[in-house]
């Protein structure tokens, strides 16, 4: 199986990538030290399983756009808005209403490349902006859930969190079935009474319940979206037709 894992720790770092390649020396697989936005469709056409892991909120977002930026012809428009417009016409994406919206230019890219590749499996996970607690844990547990992807700041960069369902809408437009969980999903936890006590403190009493709280927490507020297709090569093609006039 040819597998597709982006992101090398910092992934522009050679020495990170050498240590990568040293782990997984005994496995097949195959390095690209490249920019993901600058890759080509063709590139990607041979992988059978692209996961796309906590950094797709590293990938650029358009920050405070207007919907009446959209109304306009896309003749008129240039690099990164006629992009956006793309995405929003091509994928549907819900018109937003009057305020400034933010739009995960770099992740619809990224997964648009995959789809338009076939790729026949895509794992993605990041955070969330539309992440949600289910009701038995609401108590205890608070996600940040505007539906607007927002800046996270960290040392030297920023990041995005997610919009899902405007990934979601990429993925149904290639008819991939598609499985949309928190990362709670895959990584269970037995919810102690330690722990209830520990989440319903109104602050942290010590570090070890900090990281816990932090831990439990992002558990929700990470979501991944699982993308498989058995669909024929020709009907990819055909879909992947659709695709041929994007800027
Ligand atoms: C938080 S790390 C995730 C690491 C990844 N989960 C792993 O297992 O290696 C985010 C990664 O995304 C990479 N990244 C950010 N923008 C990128 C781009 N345009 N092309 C390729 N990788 C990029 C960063 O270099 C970094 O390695």
């Amino acid at each position: 199986m040819d597998i597709l894992h982006y992101g090398c720790g910092n992934v522009m770092i050679p020495y990170l990538i050498a240590r990568q390649k040293d782990t997984l020396r005994d496995y097949p697989i195959h390095f690209i030290e490249k920019d993901f936005l600058e890759t080509a469709v063709e590139e990607l056409r041979s992988f059978d399983l692209a996961i796309l892991n906590e950094n797709l909120g590293d990938f650029p977002t358009l920050v405070d756009l207007h919907a009446n930026l959209f109304n306009a012809s896309s003749a008129t428009m240039t690099g990164p808005l006629k992009r956006a417009r793309y995405f929003i016409d091509r994928y549907d994406l819900i018109q937003p209403d009057e305020r400034p919206f933010n739009l995960n230019i770099g992740a619809l890219d990224a997964l648009d490349k995959c789809c338009l590749a076939g790729i026949p499996n895509i794992f993605l996970g990041e955070h969330s902006c539309e992440a949600q607690v289910p009701e038995s844990y609401r108590r205890y547990i608070t996600v940040r859930a505007t539906g607007n992807p927002e800046r996270i700041s960290l040392y030297g960069h920023n990041e995005y969190t997610i919009k899902f369902s405007h990934l979601e809408k990429v993925a149904r437009t290639f008819g991939y079935r598609i499985i949309r969980c928190p990362f709670a999903d895959f990584l269970p936890f037995e919810f102690t009474d330690k722990l209830r006590c520990i989440m319903n403190q109104p602050s942290p009493g010590c570090d070890e319940h900090e990281i816990i709280r932090h831990f439990l927490t992002d558990l929700f507020q990470y979501e991944y979206l699982l993308l498989t297709s058995d669909l024929t090569s020709e009907k990819r093609k055909e879909l992947s037709a659709n695709g041929i006039n994007e800027p």
